[in-house]
């Protein structure tokens, strides 16, 4: 047995280490190609994304009060927007969205971060305001085709935030937009949205922060 280990040949042992080598190769290549295709498009969506994520549940937590359509009807009789927007939760959440995205461009700042989307005071803005804007134009529609107030609305529910900000973007800062929104980036954040806007109302639903988990 000893006799037959000791006469293995070297080029066996040398071609047994070149597919070992490979196969570490293999895994490394997987690895840079995950996080060139997967990861950082991911962090630049959530990077992106951060001050538009945010106003939603800051105006749950903190929203009430006075509501933006002062309690009035619109002309079909049905209410502007609903109890559930009010000026309290609008300039909060606007405020948190600013907030966050301030202490996202100290970071880049101080950190360089150099691989992640590079925020300006404008865009910052621009998405917090959006993110609520779109939600309040989504009551609008919603109060119009009949539903009450916290009713399922699928769809336009998870994506009101993502349409508001974006057309903000656009229309005041498109070199912004498609300077950082890439493709890849965009389809993670259609991907990402519902299931976080999902998770934090359901978590918002047990804080009994939200009436509803959705
Ligand atoms: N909120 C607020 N002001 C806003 C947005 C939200 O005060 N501009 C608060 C309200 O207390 C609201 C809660 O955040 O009930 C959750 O927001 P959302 O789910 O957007 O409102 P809904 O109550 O579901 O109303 P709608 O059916 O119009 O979406
Ligand atoms: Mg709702």
């Amino acid at each position: 047995m000893s006799t037959r280990c000791q006469i293995i040949p070297i080029y066996v042992i040398q071609s047994n280490l070149n597919v070992c080598a490979c196969s570490l190769l293999q895994v490394l290549e997987c690895c840079i190609i995950s996080l060139d295709f997967f990861l950082l498009p991911l962090l630049s969506a959530v990077w992106i994304m951060l001050p538009a994520y945010l106003p939603n549940p800051v105006a749950a937590l903190f929203g009430g009060g006075t509501p933006i359509d002062l309690g009035r009807n619109f002309s079909d009789g049905k209410r502007v927007f609903g109890d559930g927007k009010t000026f309290r939760g609008l300039f909060i959440g606007i405020l948190a969205g600013i907030g966050i995205g301030l202490v996202q461009i100290w970071i880049m700042g101080t950190y360089g971060l150099d691989y992640l989307p590079r925020h300006t005071y404008l865009s910052v803005m621009l998405l917090a305001t959006g993110a609520l804007l779109g939600d309040l134009c989504k009551s609008f529609f919603k109060r119009r085709s009949g539903k009450e107030r916290g009713i399922k609305w699928p769809v336009a529910d998870q994506y009101d935030l993502v349409a508001g900000a974006l057309i903000l973007l656009l229309v005041f800062d498109p070199s912004w937009l498609f300077a950082n929104m890439i493709l890849p980036v965009f389809i993670l954040i259609l991907i990402l949205t519902p299931v976080l806007h999902r998770t934090v109302n359901i978590i918002g639903y047990y804080m009994g922060v939200k009436e509803v988990p959705w």
